[in-house]
């Protein structure tokens, strides 16, 4: 929906700055778990394979979400891994990693895009916007649950 005025205009810029972020730290992270489906070895290999499988395969359905709602509110998306890269938090791992490595990485990951989705989310239900706000506060509940899934798999 179009904003009436330079206030709500704004309102909807920051909005549209979270969800930016919010995609670009989950296209990220997708690259992230794929790879380590890709790469993970060792005795646990079917299991990480798998489930490393499961999480990148919702999180390429989430980033199409993030990115379309940015389109609905009239903005563009980004969608280069330049833009990506300018706006994740989520940074590059050394090459070779072994399985707890990657799993200690993920879990980092998922926590910190929690977190920013929450932020985030917080900032849209603010300015009234409830569909940017419910779509980040479904993908807190997909991170927090990833988070704990990985952490479970460490102790
Ligand atoms: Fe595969």
């Amino acid at each position: 929906m179009k904003p009436d005025n330079k206030k709500e205009e704004n309102e909807q810029i920051s909005v549209v700055i979270g969800l930016s972020h919010i995609l670009a730290d989950t296209y990220t992270l997708y690259v992230k778990t794929q790879n380590y489906h890709w790469n993970v070895t060792g005795p646990n290999f079917q299991q990480l394979h798998m489930l490393f499988e499961n999480q990148y395969k919702e999180m390429a359905l989430a980033i199409d979400e993030i990115a379309e709602r940015i389109r609905a509110l009239g903005h563009k998306s980004p969608g280069s891994f330049k833009e990506f890269k300018e706006l994740s938090s989520i940074e590059d791992d050394p090459d070779k990693l072994d399985s707890r490595q990657m799993i200690s990485s993920l879990i980092k990951g998922n926590e910190i895009i929690s977190r920013k989705a929450q932020e985030a989310s917080l900032i849209a239900r603010k300015y009234d916007d409830e569909v940017s706000s419910g779509l980040l506060t479904s993908r807190v509940s997909v991170h927090e649950k990833t988070a704990w899934m990985l952490s479970s798999l460490s102790e």
